[in-house]
């Protein structure tokens, strides 16, 4: 399923649009839009970002979506009080699944910890069931981990 996505590359891709900017929206904005572009068979793809003790949508891709999501609730949510990646074969089958774009039918969603702590989430939809394999899941775990002192900036 993840064999026409080079990581490697993405990951390189994605290092050097965040070390050349540094305001985090630039820069986020940006990297949202080659991950969405290079990875095939998604619809949605974006971070939400710590704000009052929930979420809050940051930089994306795709349709509009929910612009805030409550700590805990949501494939989001959990992702974000467990500190846990969650790779959801059927987001219809996840108990609480918040759905902005009916669209969605499989999701992963890789929090990003900044000193133990999870300022935002990075969240991936695919209009496929299944989309997302354990290669997925460890490239957008590198990735994550390259978007954290950007959105360090951009939360309270
Ligand atoms: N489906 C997510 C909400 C965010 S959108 O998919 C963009 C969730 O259950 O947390």
């Amino acid at each position: 399923m993840n064999n026409s996505t080079d990581y490697p590359l993405l990951i390189e891709q994605v290092r050097a649009l965040i070390d050349e900017e540094p305001d985090p929206i630039a820069a986020l904005g940006n990297a949202c839009a080659v991950l969405f572009h290079s990875v095939p068979d998604l619809n949605w793809l974006g971070i939400y970002r710590r704000d009052s003790g929930a979420l809050c949508l940051g930089p994306f891709q795709g349709k509009v979506a929910c612009t805030r999501i409550p700590w805990g609730q949501g494939v989001c949510g959990v992702a974000a009080a467990t500190g846990m990646t969650q790779r959801v074969a059927n987001v219809h089958d996840f108990d609480g699944h918040i759905a902005c774009d009916s669209d969605s039918m499989s999701e992963l969603v890789v929090p990003i910890v900044d000193d133990g702590n999870v300022i935002a989430v990075l969240d991936i939809d695919s209009p496929i069931a299944g989309r997302f394999d354990a290669t997925d899941q460890s490239g957008f775990e590198r990735i994550a981990l390259l978007l954290t002192s950007a959105c360090r900036e951009l939360i309270d």
